[in-house]
């Protein structure tokens, strides 16, 4: 089998908190990406998902956050232990990262054009008329009409959905080889979210970016993953490929979120919602981290912290499923 393209291996986060005390905030966090695939990321607000892959990147809020464990193989190689200036290479080449919010990353006083083009001679050297012509070729392949004239327009003139794909169309600018999207399509309507969501889809397709794609929303998963990992408190409690976790979801958790989605036969007053919410960093109980809101909790789960076991592809933290 070939190698993965991307594959993190026990990582370890640590934080520094403001009394100055340090917390494992990402712990034991084990994934493969691989090339030409789409992994999705899940789990509720503050289980870690932003600084798992900001540590991808190498950037950790800086003096507040390090690795402290584990590695991350991109083709082979431990990024873990890559200087900043090698991380600045990664980045400007080989795996590009979009957010959340798009306002955040365009500088508001530049306009589309001159953010474009200089993202563009960054990474190759080509005039400024070749830039302007690969930006209008970007902006097209990212669904943007009239691209000369948005060109011109700044950062505010968009809306918040055409800024995202100029975030897109800067991130692929490069050709990376991984595409890593932090909640791209949260801060958008229902509708713009699904054009954002299927040009992602076109871009794995067509160019062969693989994707790391960063959620709270499973319906989002279902749409576009191939395998899924599931996040709690700083841990993956469940792995495994988009069909299998969406047909025979096994954690407590997973079948919480899967049942926290809207869905046409159901009514909205039937959601359900995960009562309570996720241990602060430093309060982790002692046994499983999901035990005091598991609604299948056991005795064992309050003091013994459940092992990740292994069946097939499907990988899974919990008692239920452990025999040891
Ligand atoms: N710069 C920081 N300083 C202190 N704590 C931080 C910092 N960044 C993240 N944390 C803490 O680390 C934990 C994980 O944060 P992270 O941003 O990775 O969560 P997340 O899963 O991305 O959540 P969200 O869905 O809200 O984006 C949280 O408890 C958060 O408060
Ligand atoms: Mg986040």
């Amino acid at each position: 089998m070939s190698r993965p393209l991307l594959e993190v291996k026990d990582l370890e986060i640590q934080l520094k908190l403001s009394n100055k005390e340090m917390v494992k905030a990402v712990d034991r966090v084990s994934f493969t990406l691989n090339a030409g695939q789409t992994l999705g990321i899940v789990g509720e607000s503050g289980c870690g998902k932003s600084l798992t892959v900001s540590s991808i990147l190498g950037l950790l809020p800086k003096g507040t956050g390090r690795i402290s464990g584990g590695e991350i193989l991109y083709d082979g190689v431990n990024l873990a232990e890559f200087s900043n200036k090698q991380m600045r290479e990664i980045r400007r080449k080989h795996i590009s990262m979009i957010f959340q919010e798009p306002m955040t990353s365009l500088n508001p006083v530049y306009t589309i054009e001159k953010q474009l083009t200089e993202t563009l001679r960054a990474h190759s050297r080509i005039t400024r008329k070749q830039a302007y012509e690969k930006g209008l070729e970007l902006l097209d392949m990212v669904g943007i009409p009239a691209a000369a004239e948005r060109m011109k327009a700044f950062p505010h003139q968009l809306s918040g959905g055409m800024r995202q794909r100029v975030m897109i169309a800067m991130a692929v600018s490069s050709g990376p080889r991984i595409l890593i999207a932090d909640e791209p399509t949260t801060a958008l309507d229902v509708t713009i979210q699904a054009q954002i969501l299927e040009l992602m889809k076109e871009l794995n397709q067509n160019l062969k970016t693989s994707i790391l794609l960063i959620t709270h929303d499973m319906g989002v998963i279902s749409e576009i993953a191939d395998h899924v990992a599931v996040m709690y408190a700083g841990r993956i409690i469940e792995y495994a490929p988009v069909k299998v976790l969406f047909t025979n979801p096994l954690h407590p958790y997973t079948r919480g979120l899967l049942r926290s989605i809207p869905r046409l036969d159901r009514e909205i007053k039937d959601l359900y919602s995960i009562e309570g919410t996720v241990p602060p960093l430093g309060e982790m109980p002692k046994g499983c981290r999901f035990s005091g809101r598991c609604p299948d909790c056991m005795e064992r789960c309050k003091s013994q912290d459940p092992p990740p076991v292994k069946e097939g592809d499907h990988e899974i933290s919990c008692w239920k499923y452990a025999n040891a």
